[in-house]
């Protein structure tokens, strides 16, 4: 099913994804062990949610590039074939990116990021976050991070209290997730608000999801209709941010509508983006 085809205003936030108050411990644990038993990481999410609580959140997911949803190439009208950063790379018609440094690169469900890409030059951004823990999640790339404290700092002046709720995730991390929501919400519900792994933009170290400092609709659908989202929307692309997943861009992005996702791109394309009203795939096809 295309995805554009539901009404955004009633597309339901999934069903399975939350925010764990212990999720710092899920990470690690992840971290640590390298390829859990399914099973060990089920029991460990519904332990957690028992003892902490839960948040309804539309985190994201993992897949290798071959591995892909079947639904997935179908749900994409615009995939930006033979741009300047991307090669072709597997059979399945998922591209492997030549250039995952570059502050351009596009990731998606058409274009992955390759199995074992780790940013390089990675830093925990000097923003408040919902959680006070120095985890994977907190961390961007130097360039965004610096950006995302000016965004910060604006919002600020102008009576805007923004919180990060999750920066980057290792392809590790996004394929426990996207295996968690995937058996949650099934594999084709998933793959609309999570990105297979390999191919989510937190991998980038170049994206962050955000919520107001409240926490409240922090990555639902409700989050929306803040006055948060509103000042992202206005203000983000003067510091090199857009709003990576726009409302009425389902078919083109892949994904649906997601207020609190912002990926840094630099401001000379960032502010073009916004002018034009484009996604970074019509921004990439256009050049
Ligand atoms: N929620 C976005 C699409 C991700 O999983 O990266
Ligand atoms: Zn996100």
């Amino acid at each position: 099913m295309k995805i554009d085809a539901q009404p955004i205003g009633k597309i339901k936030a999934p069903k399975s994804p939350y925010v764990y108050p212990g999720y710092a411990s899920l990470i690690i644990f992840s971290k640590a062990g390298g390829t859990m038993n399914k099973t060990i990481v089920s029991l460990f999410m519904a332990v957690t949610v028992l003892l902490g609580g839960c948040t309804k959140n539309t985190a994201e997911p993992i897949l290798t590039p071959s591995a892909s949803s079947p639904d997935t190439d179908a749900s994409i009208d615009s995939p930006v074939p033979g741009t300047a950063t991307q090669m072709k790379s597997d059979a399945a018609g998922v591209q492997t990116v030549k250039d995952p440094d570059s502050t351009t690169v596009l990731v998606n469900k058409h274009f992955a990021l390759p199995a074992d890409y780790k940013p390089k030059d990675m830093v925990f951004p000097d923003v408040p976050f919902l959680f006070k823990e120095k985890i994977e999640k907190r961390e961007m790339r130097q360039e965004a991070a610096h950006a995302l404290e000016a965004l910060f700092a604006a919002a600020k002046q102008d009576g805007i209290r923004l919180a990060g709720v999750s920066a980057y995730r290792s392809f590790t991390t996004q394929k426990v997730l996207f295996a968690h929501y995937a058996e949650q919400s099934g594999k084709a519900n998933a793959i609309t608000y999570s990105a297979a792994p390999g191919t989510s933009e937190h991998e980038t170290g170049l994206a962050i999801d955000l919520s107001g400092s409240d926490g409240k609709c922090a990555a639902q659908d409700c989050f929306a209709d803040t006055k948060e989202a509103a000042w992202l929307a206005a203000n983000a692309p003067a510091y090199g941010y857009i709003i990576r997943y726009p409302k009425g861009k389902e078919s083109i992005t892949g994904y649906q509508y997601e207020p609190w996702h912002i990926r840094y791109v630099g401001t000379k394309v960032s502010k073009e983006i916004a002018s034009k009203g484009l996604t970074l795939e019509e921004y990439l096809k256009q050049e």
